[in-house]
């Protein structure tokens, strides 16, 4: 009696994650790409993302409006708690490691001027008590937002924030609980935060 009980639990979780993996069955993705049961598109977007073949996904995918574009080339193991969130484009090569917890962002969220980001808490509030989506009618003229690139056969540590209009070129490391604001020369391991080159790495 306990066995059949338990063995329905287990059913019940496996139908539940293959519904969800199910639902992104529309998503441009190619051959042997394996989509873990934490992997994630946040708003719908399903038609802004392509995925490449033999990859190993565990991310969440976010977009905030109607614009950004997610690419994901060949053979990428992206893990769990990392998040990519686009309003412009954000780009990964093929090869690439990026391990748990990192947040790509390729926008600002907000602006300088502080009047601006009140204004976006009184957009906000009335957007959520309107429509019950707070970011409906955000003002984007007012932020910054600049594509992200990430070339083949990169390696990004645990925890680690990427910022707008950064290019981290091919084969480069980034170290654990790195913040990367500007570009990141290939074949360098950088850490830190600003990161900063610490190694040069020897390539073929
Ligand atoms: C970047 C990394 C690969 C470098 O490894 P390494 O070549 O063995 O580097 P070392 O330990 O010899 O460190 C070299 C220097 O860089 C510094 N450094 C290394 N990693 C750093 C980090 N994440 N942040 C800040 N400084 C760092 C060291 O303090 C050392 O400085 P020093 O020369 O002034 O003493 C490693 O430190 C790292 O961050 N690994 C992350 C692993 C990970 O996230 N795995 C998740 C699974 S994918």
């Amino acid at each position: 009696m306990r066995i059949k009980i338990i063995q329905k639990l287990i059913d019940k979780i496996r139908r539940k994650k293959k519904r969800k993996i199910e639902k992104y069955n529309l998503l441009k993705k190619g051959k042997d790409t394996v989509l873990l049961s934490n992997f994630s598109i946040a708003g719908g977007y399903e038609d802004k993302v392509r995925i490449g073949s033999g990859c190993m996904l565990a991310c969440n995918l976010i977009f905030e409006s109607d614009k950004g574009e997610i690419e994901i080339g060949d053979r990428c193991f992206i893990n769990a708690g990392t998040n990519i969130i686009s309003r412009s484009k954000i780009k990964f090569g093929n090869d690439i490691t990026v391990a748990w917890g990192c947040t790509f962002y390729d926008h600002n969220s907000h602006s300088l001027d502080w009047r601006e980001r009140v204004h976006d808490l009184e957009q906000e509030i009335k957007d959520y008590n309107e429509t019950g989506d707070f970011i409906k009618n955000k003002n984007w003229d007012v932020v910054k937002s600049r594509p992200i690139t990430i070339e083949d056969k990169a390696w990004i540590g645990m925890n680690c924030t990427i910022l707008n209009g950064v290019t981290i070129g091919e084969g480069a490391i980034v170290g654990a609980c790195s913040v990367v604001r500007e570009n990141v020369e290939p074949w360098t391991v950088v850490a830190g935060n600003p990161a900063k080159v610490i190694r040069r790495i020897r390539h073929e």
